[in-house]
């Protein structure tokens, strides 16, 4: 089926009013104009939420937070929840990246009740798996994100996934200039297919699904032309506009 790709901006903890009002005088013109081929978002820090909504109002580009607490209110020091991102106009969440992993503690089960309470509160969730170089070098990559997506699969079923988008993000790969080959990256999406299909065949044919890790423009094309790479989660390359617009072009001319 035709799943239309998807690339998604994953500032991580960078910006600044100033920085984010340039990338937006700089992208605006390129997002207004209607990307038949391409959906697209930015998932900034939560600070620069509202900039962002209203900076992207006259676009179709959505607009995403990084993270969101799995309760909806109450006494959680520093935390947000996806009701006040529902609330301010926000679209999106990523979910289990693994900086919120590994740097956070963020368990399996913590993120499937987050993706739970996102999807409750109207937020789709962008959700991570990935594994480590340890894991990939023992053969063992596979059986790390199948546990890794069936866990959020048991508590907030396959419907998150169909607004949202699932996200194979090899950590190894992530801001070190070390790509996934596109071949290497597609069994693993097939497998991640493969999982979701498990519960709801016609539904995971929906579900976009989404590589992140070192994606440029020189390496884009290639991944999305494989069967099972719907688009991407870009870090540092979508801090410039420019490089982000030309990631989005690879998916015009795929
Ligand atoms: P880089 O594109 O900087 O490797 O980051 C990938 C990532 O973590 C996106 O969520």
């Amino acid at each position: 089926m035709g799943r239309k790709t998807f690339v998604v901006a994953n500032w991580k903890m960078n910006g600044s009013y100033k920085a984010n009002a340039e990338w937006l005088q700089q992208a605006l013109p390129a997002l207004r104009t209607t990307r038949a081929a391409c959906d697209t978002a930015v998932c900034a820090p939560n600070v620069y939420l509202p900039q962002m909504i209203e900076g992207l109002l006259t676009s179709t580009t959505m607009v995403g937070a990084q993270n969101c607490s799995e309760h909806d209110q109450g006494a959680f020091t520093g935390e947000v929840s996806a009701q006040m991102l529902a609330d301010i106009g926000c679209d999106l969440v990523i979910l289990g990246h693994s900086e919120r992993r590994t740097l956070f503690g963020e368990t399996d089960s913590m993120v499937a009740d987050k993706v739970k309470r996102a999807f409750e509160n109207g937020i789709m969730p962008i959700v991570c798996v990935g594994e480590t170089l340890t894991e990939r070098e023992e053969g063992r990559t596979i059986e790390v994100v199948s546990r890794q997506l069936k866990a959020v699969l048991d508590t907030a079923g396959i419907a998150p996934f169909i607004g949202g988008a699932l996200a194979y993000e090899p950590v190894w790969a992530i801001g070190t200039g070390k790509s996934a080959s596109p071949e290497d990256a597609q069994a693993v999406h097939a497998a991640l297919r493969d999982v979701l299909a498990q519960v709801d065949a016609q539904a995971a044919d929906a579900v976009r699904i989404l590589y992140g890790g070192s994606v440029k423009a020189n390496n884009a094309k290639a991944l999305f032309a494989q069967k099972d790479i719907d688009g991407a989660l870009v870090g540092g390359a979508s801090l410039k506009a420019q490089d982000f617009l030309a990631i989005c072009e690879c998916a015009e001319c795929n």
